[in-house]
C-alpha cells in the first residue's frame, strides 16, 4: 500500500458512536468537531444490530445520514465493519457463533469481541455485512480507511475450534510421529494414536498443568484462525477500496494474538493506548516502539487513547492538566501518524458510561477536556503533513518475540513470576531514560544497522535466531543476554548440552542451575575490581561457568557467592555480555552506559529532568520532540545544532529550558 495515500495531516479525533444519539446531538458533536479541530472519526464499529435488524435485513440510512453530516463537515472517517458486536439474532439463530471459554463453558450472548473466529456461520454473516459496506460507502469523500471489527483476541474452545485444531495440527506436523515427538506426548501417557485424540487445552482438561507445547500450538493456532476470520472481511475491503489502509485495532494487551503475524496480514498496524496511571512513562513509550516494529519501522496509527479517566480501572484516575497533550506527543513522537481516542461523547448508559469522552455528560463545551483538545487540535493542525511517515534512526535493537512470550510466560518454574513484558522493560528503560532511539527487532530483519542488540530472556531458539546473533557479534555488534536464554526449540522441547543452548560459544558461558528468588528476596552482586559498591539483584539467578568469557561482577550472598553473575565474551570481532540475574536499576544504568559510550552509540539529545527526547527522520529532515513529563523545569542540551520550534516557532540552539509538562516539536535547521 502506498502510504502517501494518506491524509496529508496527522488524524485527531476517534471513536465515534452517533447511533447512540438523535440528530440534534449529533449536530452539536459535529460543532465540537470543528471547534477543536477534530479532523477523523472511526464508525460504527459495534453497530451490527442497527445495520442488520434481522437475519438480510437492512437498514443503512440511518447511517448514510451520518455520513451525508460528516462528508458535509469535510471529516474524515474509518469505517468500521460492525462484526466484533454480533446482533442478538445471530447468536440465538445460530448458537455456534457463541464462544466456550477456557473452561469449557459455553458463553451467553451480551458481550462484544465474543464469538467463535472459527464459525463459518459467523463468517458468512460478517463478509455479507462487510461487503455490503463496502459496496455502498466505497466513494464516499470522507473515507480514509477500513478497521475490521475490534481488538481481536478471544480464546474459543469449542467443538468446531477443536476440529480446525485437529486440521491445523495435520497441517503442520504431517503425521502423528512428529506429532507426538514435537509435544513429546511420551511424558506422562500422552502419546496420541489418532489425530481425533487430540483435545484443545482447557482448564477441564488440567492435570497440573497442560502440556505447554499444546498450549504454545493453540495459541498459533488461534492466532492463524483470527487472521483468517481478519481476512475474510478485509478482503472484500480492500477489493472495493484497493488504494485504501485496510487493517485492525490491536488491544494494548497485547500478549493475546501473534501481533507481529496479524500485522503482517494488514497494511498497517493501528493500537489502542490505555497505560496505566501506575505504568512509567517508559512502558507506554515501549509499546509504541513495539507497534512500529510490526511494519518493519514504518509508522503506525494509535486508534484509542483516553480522553480523560478509565472506567474499568479499580481506581479511574483523572488525567492530570495537559497529560493528554503528552501522551499524544509520545505517540507521535515514537512513530504514530495519528492521535485517536475513545470516544467522542460519553455514552448515556451502558457498561463504560462513565469512561472519559471528549464531550461529557455535562454536554457543555467549557470543560477542561474540551479545551486541551482545542489547543491541542491546535496544533496538531499547525504541524500538518511534515513528520508524517516518517521514521526512527536507531543503532540499539531489542529481540522481541511472541511465540517465546507464550513459551516463557507458560512455563512451570523456575518462577511464577515470569512476566516477559517486564523484562524487556528492564532493559528497554535505560535507553528511553537516557534518551537513545530503540528499534524492536521482531520480524526477520537485518540486524547490521544496529551497535548493540540487546535480547532478554531469549528462551525459544527459533529457526535462524541463533545463527543471526551469532552473525551480529562476529561482525563487530554488542550482544547483550540474559537467564533464561538459549532453553527450548519452537516446540518448547528443552536443548540439551546446557543452555544457553546454540548461544553458548558466543557468552563464553554454561549455565549449571538457576535458582528462583522470593518477591522479597534479593541477592547482591559486585564488580570485580570494585568491592566496595554492592547492588541489589532479584527474580532469577543462574549459577554460570565461565569458559571463554571473563567475569565482570559477582554473587555476595548465599552457597553461590563469588560466583560470576555478569560476564563479558569476545566473539569474532563483537562482545557478548551475559547477564545472570536481575540486577538493579542502578547498576544496569551504568553497565549499559558504559557500553553505549564504548561503542559510540549516541543519544539523539541529552537532557536533564524528566523529559523524553525522540527523533523522527522524514525526507531527510530531523524532527526532535522533546516532552516534559516532570513538575519542575528541564533542559535540553542541543549544542551547536539549529532548530526551529515548531509549536512556538522560535529558533533554539545551545542549552535550552523547556517548562513543566510542556512539549516541544523541533526541526533541524535555521528557517530562513
Ligand atoms: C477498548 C475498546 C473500546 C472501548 C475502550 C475503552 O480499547 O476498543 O471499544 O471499550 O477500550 O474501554
Ligand atoms: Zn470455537
Amino acid at each position: 500500500m502506498d502510504r502517501k495515500l494518506s491524509r496529508p495531516f496527522i488524524l485527531f479525533g476517534g471513536d465515534y458512536n452517533p447511533d447512540q444519539w438523535d440528530d440534534e446531538t449529533i449536530d452539536q458533536d459535529i460543532e465540537v468537531f470543528k471547534k477543536t479541530k477534530i479532523n477523523t472519526v472511526t464508525l460504527p464499529v459495534f453497530s451490527w444490530a442497527k445495520l442488520e435488524p434481522s437475519e438480510g435485513i437492512y437498514n443503512f440510512e440511518w447511517l448514510d445520514h451520518i455520513l451525508d453530516k460528516l462528508d458535509e463537515a469535510g471529516l474524515s472517517y474509518f469505517l468500521a465493519t460492525p462484526t466484533s458486536a454480533q446482533p442478538a439474532w445471530l447468536s440465538r439463530k445460530y448458537p455456534e457463533v457463541l464462544p466456550v471459554d477456557i473452561a469449557g463453558r459455553k458463553r451467553t450472548h451480551g458481550m462484544r469481541v465474543f464469538f467463535c473466529v472459527n464459525s463459518d456461520k459467523f463468517r458468512e454473516r460478517a463478509a455479507i455485512i462487510a461487503g455490503k459496506m463496502a459496496e455502498r460507502y466505497k466513494d464516499r469523500p470522507g473515507l480514509i480507511g477500513w478497521h475490521v471489527a475490534n481488538e481481536y483476541g478471544t480464546y474459543c474452545y469449542c467443538e468446531n475450534c477443536q476440529k480446525k485444531f485437529r486440521s491445523w495440527l495435520k497441517e503442520r506436523y504431517k503425521t502423528l510421529d512428529e506429532l507426538n515427538l514435537r509435544w513429546h506426548t511420551c511424558f506422562w501417557g500422552k502419546t496420541l494414536y489418532d489425530f481425533e485424540e487430540v483435545v484443545v487445552p482447557t482448564e477441564l482438561n488440567d492435570d497440573y498443568r497442560f502440556n505447554p507445547a499444546v498450549q504454545l500450538d493453540y495459541m498459533r493456532f488461534i492466532t492463524d484462525s483470527t487472521i483468517e476470520c481478519y481476512e475474510n472481511e478485509a478482503k472484500i475491503l480492500k477489493a472495493a477500496t484497493p488504494t485504501l489502509p485496510v487493517f485492525t485495532n490491536i488491544s494494548g494487551y497485547i500478549k493475546k494474538l501473534d501481533q507481529s503475524k496479524m500485522v503482517s496480514h494488514m497494511d498497517t498496524a493501528g493500537w489502542d493506548n490505555y497505560p496505566w496511571p501506575t505504568d512509567e512513562r517508559s512502558f507506554p513509550a515501549m509499546k509504541h516502539d513495539i507497534m512500529r516494529a510490526l511494519k518493519g519501522g514504518e509508522s503506525y496509527y494509535v486508534m484509542e487513547q483516553s480522553p480523560n479517566q478509565q472506567n474499568w480501572q479499580p481506581y479511574n484516575k483523572l488525567k492530570k492538566p495537559g497529560e493528554v497533550r503528552r501522551l499524544a506527543y509520545q505517540g507521535l513522537a515514537h512513530g504514530s501518524d495519528s492521535s485517536l481516542y475513545f470516544q467522542m461523547r460519553q455514552s448515556v448508559a451502558g457498561q463504560e458510561k462513565f469512561h472519559g469522552a471528549v464531550i461529557s455528560h455535562s454536554g457543555r463545551t467549557d470543560t477542561r477536556i474540551i479545551r486541551e483538545f482545542t489547543e491541542l487540535g491546535g496544533e496538531l493542525e499547525k504541524l500538518g503533513d511534515q513528520f508524517i511517515c516518517g521514521k526512527a534512526d536507531s543503532r540499539i535493537g531489542i529481540v522481541f518475540d511472541w511465540n517465546n512470550w507464550w513459551a516463557l510466560e507458560l512455563c512451570s518454574g523456575p518462577s511464577k513470576d515470569m512476566d516477559y513484558l517486564r523484562e524487556v522493560h528492564r532493559y528497554y528503560k535505560h535507553f528511553y531514560y537516557n534518551n537513545y532511539s530503540v528499534d524492536f527487532l521482531i520480524q526477520d530483519v537485518d540486524y547490521s544497522k544496529y551497535k548493540v542488540i540487546v535480547a532478554p530472556m531469549l528462551y525459544m531458539m527459533k529457526e535462524g535466531i541463533a545463527e543471526k546473533l551469532r552473525e551480529f557479534t562476529r561482525n563487530g555488534g554488542i550482544l547483550i543476554g540474559t537467564y533464561m536464554t538459549g532453553y527450548a526449540d519452537e516446540n518448547d522441547r528443552c536443548i540439551y548440552g546446557a543452555y544457553p543452548g546454540p548461544l553458548k560459544d558466543v557468552f563464553g558461558i554454561w549455565v549449571e542451575e538457576t535458582d528462583a528468588l522470593y518477591q522479597d528476596e534479593y541477592n547482591q552482586i559486585h564488580e570485580i575490581d570494585d568491592d566496595s559498591c554492592s547492588y541489589k539483584c532479584s527474580f532469577l539467578c543462574d549459577l554460570i561457568h565461565t569458559e571463554s568469557a571473563n567475569t565482570l561482577a559477582v554473587y555476595e550472598r548465599d552457597f553461590y557467592a563469588g560466583l560470576p553473575a555478569v560476564t563479558v565474551n569476545s566473539f569474532g570481532n563483537g562482545k557478548a555480555y551475559y547477564i545472570a540475574t536481575a540486577p538493579d536499576y542502578e547498576y544496569l544504568d551504568k553497565l549499559i552506559n558504559r557500553i553505549l559510550v564504548d561503542e559510540k552509540v549516541e543519544p539523539v539529545m541529552k537532557s536533564s529532568g524528566e523529559i523524553e527526547i525522540v527523533k523522527r527522520i522524514k525526507d531527510g529532515d530531523e524532527y526532535i520532540f522533546a516532552i516534559n513529563h516532570g513538575n519542575e523545569r528541564g533542559i535540553i542540551y542541543i549544542g551547536d545544532n539549529h532548530y526551529k520550534n515548531l509549536l512556538t516557532e522560535d529558533q533554539v540552539t545551545g542549552t535550552i529550558d523547556i517548562s513543566a509538562g510542556d512539549v516541544m516539536v523541533m526541526k533541524k535547521g535555521i528557517d530562513k
